[in-house]
């Protein structure tokens, strides 16, 4: 499948209020389009700092903003798209070749990441000329 900006979209995940504080909670297949086989976060990000800048050949992942903003950039070769993310109960889905950039995080932000396989570098592709050029021959 070619993905496109199109299939990047904001999930909309469960939370429960109450006096007390709030819930989200998550579950595969469920709450996001496939089985959670891996949770990690990204935090104490330094000022200016950016993260990301790569795709994955089959991964799909939904980033959440556990605390704190942060700026998803996502890019399918031919358009980009940029979310701003700032509640914790809402995800963007990153879906399989898809080049994403991580930015501005607020100071104290945390990126919650929900992905659908365990860590392979071999899943990686960190040059982007390569990415344009794989999404060119799709
Ligand atoms: P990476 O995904 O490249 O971080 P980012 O895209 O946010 O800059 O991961 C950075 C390093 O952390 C990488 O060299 C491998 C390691 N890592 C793991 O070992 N397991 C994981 O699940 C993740 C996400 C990273």
């Amino acid at each position: 499948m070619k993905t496109t900006i199109d299939d990047c979209r904001i999930i909309e995940l469960p939370k429960i209020s109450a006096r007390q504080g709030n819930i989200t909670f998550v579950e595969g297949i469920k709450h996001v389009p496939f089985s959670i086989e891996r949770v990690y976060y990204i935090y104490d990000v330094p000022g200016g700092e950016e993260r990301g800048a790569h795709a994955h050949i089959e991964l799909m992942q939904i980033l959440v903003s556990a605390m704190g903003a942060f700026d998803v950039i996502l890019d399918d070769g031919h358009q980009k798209k940029k979310f701003h993310m700032d509640r914790a109960y809402y995800g963007v889905l990153v879906p399989r070749m898809i080049w994403r950039e991580i930015v501005n995080f607020s100071s104290g932000g945390i990126c919650l990441v929900l992905a659908s396989q365990p860590y392979n570098e071999h899943d990686y592709i960190r040059d982007y000329s390569h990415f344009i050029k794989l999404k060119n021959s799709a």
